[in-house]
């Protein structure tokens, strides 16, 4: 979900919709209003912002506004349990989940409150309603400081009330809020990309703080009452980078971008000459990085993905055993730690909450953490003892894209400084990857300027009901992260898997209705994969595979070949990635699917 608010001089309606259609990546299945027009007027509906516009009547005059697009979680996607949700004089907008709601509710209805909707956030507008108007009338501010010590759960809420008109009030948990500051206006929302177009000036709220925003001021303060003073960050995003720039869809954007954003998170770090990657912001002392035993790496989707690729890296160049672990399920798992581990988390949103609790449960033993995510300012990056970033820049689409081959840029870097100052990794092994590294982005502008081969691949893929992708070592995180992309946007049933394990089970499936594509660049398991595509071929597959540009002996085993330059082979998931991402980006697009915004997806999960 994301949420926005507005105060100012000028009219919230259009600035709130603006906002709200920025953040619609976060969530689209309903939105809503509530706009002070001499009284609170509120308007929701499900769907789309575009549904909510056309709802709102043209004489809504108002210049402070509170606004909300929906990811379902408590209760269908229908209106009546859209946000803004009113209590009388108040109305409330929320993202996260109240955990402690079911009895919230009970408590309110005894009280005699009358809920409308299906949804956790609905207590929160009674709960403050009733907070300010027992035990003598009370403001906003203290009315919602005494609601939110009620609240279990994560929240990121804006509330307004009737009788308090030029204030709006805000309040956060575990989920992301941040404030723009404006000339004579101010912001709220879930994320910057909501008002970039208007400040780039910003200050983040943290956990347990609670706050005011008037046109002209804006006041945060801890659940005691104590005024908290926070500097102002300047956000370094144009607001150009966060639209299209011309292409159809911004996943395609963000495919073009990887160049720049794979350039940009290397920038400055590695040095050829001497073989080093240099991460001073890790804080690592050598000796600590000597007594190393073990690397947990935590992460969910396409960043677990980049994960099981970490662990490959770690163990080849560090000599570092690594467990790959899904944050939904660590966290409620009983890991046997001992504190001389590392902790990586991979999370491109930086607020996705199975990993940040993930990571909180690894810190209770003492594990240090780094946080590998491409938000600045994001929650993780307060959960964690120290942060790489990644600089792709915003990433609308909500599959990702040049976040994923930016986060395996992060790995080869990371594991390349662990690696030197273990003595594992040589100096001139090192150098041969950062040549390597420094090369990727061209090579990658080689594979965008020859797509068209790839948009005539797809043809093989919109008609099919499954498919898998197979390989082995490095290119099986590849075959997997390919298999993700072609789900979440084609509603292809695929598969990734490790290539070996094919003749356990899947194979039962191979048809000549099931086309494989076998991720094949050359390595030490080359003629491995080779065998495995005979196999999918004796049962009539058709096969395409992802190999080198000067590789002509694949060329005999297969049908389709899509070429990646020639380059180091624990480089090569990198190249290859790309080329699965343009396959499903054709793929979805001859479908006619919604590729930026796939059905049930969500790009930041902050919710268990
Ligand atoms: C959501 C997104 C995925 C993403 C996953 C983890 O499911 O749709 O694209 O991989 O969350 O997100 P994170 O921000 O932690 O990398």
């Amino acid at each position: 979900c994301g949420i926005v608010g507005y105060i100012g001089d000028g009219q919230a309606v259009p600035i709130i919709l603006e906002s709200l259609k920025m953040l619609e990546y976060r969530g689209y299945d309903s939105a809503g209003v509530t706009i002070f027009n001499g009284s609170l007027e509120t308007y929701k509906i499900a769907g789309r912002i575009k549904n909510l516009e056309d709802i709102i009547p043209e004489n809504v005059n108002g210049s402070t506004g509170i606004g909300h697009t929906r990811w379902a979680t408590h209760g269908k996607p229908e209106t009546r349990n859209a946000h803004p949700h009113i209590s009388s004089n108040v109305s409330v907008v929320h993202n996260g989940i109240i955990e402690n709601y079911m009895q919230l509710k009970e408590r309110l209805t005894g009280l005699g409150y009358e809920f409308k909707s299906d949804t956790d956030t609905e207590v929160i507008a009674h709960l403050l309603h009733f907070n300010m108007n027992c035990n003598g009338k009370k403001y906003l501010l203290d009315g919602l400081t005494e609601t939110i010590k009620e609240l279990e759960g994560s929240y990121a809420i804006a509330a307004l009330c009737a009788e308090e008109p030029g204030i709006l009030a805000f309040a956060r948990k575990d989920s992301p809020l941040v404030i723009g500051i404006g000339n004579g206006s101010n912001y709220a929302a879930s994320d910057v990309t909501a008002f970039l177009k208007h400040t780039k000036e910003v200050i983040y709220i943290n956990d347990n703080e609670i706050g005011l925003l008037k046109p002209d001021s804006i006041d945060i303060f801890d659940l005691d009452g104590n005024s908290i003073s926070r500097d102002t960050e300047t956000i370094e995003w144009t607001l150009e980078a966060a639209e299209k720039a011309g292409y159809e869809h911004f996943m395609l954007k963000e495919i073009h971008e990887q160049p720049t954003s794979i350039q940009n998170t290397f920038a400055g770090k590695l040095s050829e000459l001497e073989g080093t990657v240099t991460l001073d912001e890790l804080y690592l002392e050598r000796d600590e990085i000597k007594r190393l035993k073990r690397v947990t790496i935590i992460a969910c989707g396409t960043s677990w993905n980049a994960g099981i690729l970490g662990k490959y890296l770690f163990e080849k160049l560090a000599g570092l055993h690594t467990d790959v672990e899904t944050a939904s399920e660590f966290r409620y798992s009983n890991p046997v730690l001992c504190g001389e581990e590392l902790t990586i988390a991979i999370t491109q949103s930086g607020e996705t909450a199975d990993t940040l609790a993930a990571v909180r449960s690894s810190s209770s033993y003492g594990c240090r953490s780094i946080a590998i995510t491409n938000v600045v300012g994001s929650t993780i990056t307060r959960e964690s003892d120290s942060v790489l970033y990644t600089r792709s820049g915003p990433e609308i689409g909500v599959a990702a894209t040049k976040t994923f081959t930016a986060q395996l840029v992060a790995l080869y870097m990371l594991a390349i400084h662990l690696g030197r100052i273990r003595g594992v990794v040589s100096a001139n092994e090192a150098k041969d990857l950062i040549v390597g590294m420094k090369r990727l982005p061209g090579q990658i502008q080689k594979i965008l300027n020859k797509k068209e081969m790839i948009k005539e691949c797809a043809a093989q893929f919109a008609d099919k009901r499954d498919c898998f992708f197979i390989g082995r070592y490095l290119n099986y995180p590849v075959a997997l992260e390919g298999a993700l992309k072609l789900k979440e946007i084609s509603y292809i049933h695929a598969e990734g898997y490790a290539a070996g394990e094919l003749k356990h089970g899947p194979l039962a499936l191979i048809t000549d209705e099931t086309p494989v594509v076998a991720i094949a660049t050359r390595g030490h398991t080359y003629e491995k994969i080779l065998s495995n595509i005979k196999e999918v071929k004796a049962r009539n597959a058709t096969v395409i595979a992802v190999a080198d540009d000067d590789d002509t002996e694949i060329d005999k085993y297969v049908d389709i070949v899509l070429r990646v330059p020639s380059s180091h082979e624990l480089l090569a998931p990198v190249l290859s990635s790309v080329v699965l991402q343009l396959l499903s980006y054709y793929t979805a697009l001859a479908k006619d699917c919604s590729i930026d915004k796939p059905r049930n997806l969500a790009k930041s999960v902050t919710v268990e």
